[in-house]
């Protein structure tokens, strides 16, 4: 039943001259407490999405895994999208680039080693996954660039990845070389053999050591400053020394727009793969891809 039915049915004489203020302030009330069971009913339905995250980051915090520089899967749908962006970027089909994810997948070399290495450096962790990295895999096998370059190495898994892309290249006959850029001195811990027989890392500011570097640059990935300013100032540093066919990988797309303008400025394309972690609390980065107009009807 409304409050203005209530008022009209047991309204005596005297207070008839103050109906409307009453009527007014009561529907105030209404408004306020009057559907309860709808607040509880759309708190709840929030919560159902909200609240698996909660759990997770729980039992993260409790855990002795990773601080920083996660190790999660993708979820299956996403790890799809991943595949259909790489191939609508570089116009082969979804089918080959998924095929690629699982040749690193089932590299037993590669996995080996990184499983190996990652226990010694992490022992809290039990379990990895390369992640978004599997795109980065991706995109050098299909370009067998001549020369990768990555700044920001951290222990040194994207060196492995992208090095163990280089290593399947040159046995096809198309070799190539990376170069990781690292600030922190001792970085690069599990970049050892058989991948770094394919690249190096140089230690230093990234600006600085781009600044030096001889070009032309194939494959570009950015992951060490995630700043928008210093990320921007990596683009600059390396625009004169990008290849007729380079493509630049950005780990900072998912909160920053310094891709997609630089992109912009110089005629490149720009497209955002944005990633979804399995069963971790973290809401995901993912990938920003830059490349030549043209690029997809080279092949
Ligand atoms: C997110 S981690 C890199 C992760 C790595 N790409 C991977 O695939 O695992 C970022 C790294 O960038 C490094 N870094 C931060 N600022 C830098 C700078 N100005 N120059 C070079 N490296 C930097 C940090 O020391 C850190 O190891």
């Amino acid at each position: 039943m409304s409050v203005k039915s209530i008022i009209e049915r047991s309204s005596p004489a005297w207070l008839r001259p103050h109906l409307g203020s009453l009527y007014l302030g009561l529907r105030r009330i209404d408004r306020q407490f009057g559907r309860p069971v709808d607040k509880r009913r759309r708190l709840k339905f929030a919560m159902a999405y909200v609240q698996p995250q909660v759990d997770l980051a729980k039992s993260w915090a409790l855990s002795d895994s990773e601080s920083s520089n996660f190790l999660y899967a993708l979820t299956p749908l996403s790890r799809l999208s991943l595949a259909h962006t790489i191939a609508t970027v570089f116009g082969v089909t979804p089918a080959l680039v998924r095929s690629l994810f699982e040749e690193i997948e089932n590299d037993e070399v590669f996995q080996k080693h990184v499983a190996q290495s990652l226990k010694a450096l992490l022992p809290g962790v039990s379990s990895f996954s390369i992640g978004r990295r599997l795109g980065w895999y991706a995109v050098a096998r299909i370009m067998k660039p001549a020369t990768i370059v990555e700044t920001g190495v951290d222990y040194g898994l994207g060196s492995c990845v992208l090095c163990a892309a280089l290593l399947r290249n040159a046995g096809e006959g198309s070799p190539g070389r990376y170069i990781g850029i690292e600030l922190r001195t001792g970085a690069g811990q599990i970049f050892t053999a058989p991948f770094n027989t394919v690249g190096e890392i140089r230690y230093g500011d990234s600006l600085e050591s781009l600044g030096k570097l001889a070009g032309p640059i194939d494959l570009f990935i950015n992951d060490s400053d995630h700043s928008m300013d210093y990320e921007a100032r990596e683009y600059e540093a390396i625009r004169a020394k990008l290849s007729d066919r380079s493509v630049i990988l950005g780990d900072n797309a998912h909160c920053s727009p310094s891709l997609a303008d630089f992109s912009e400025r110089s005629g490149r394309n720009f497209i955002f793969f944005k990633e979804e972690p399995a069963a971790h609390w973290y809401p995901g980065a993912g990938i920003g891809f830059s490349f030549h107009p043209g690029l997809s009807g080279n092949r």
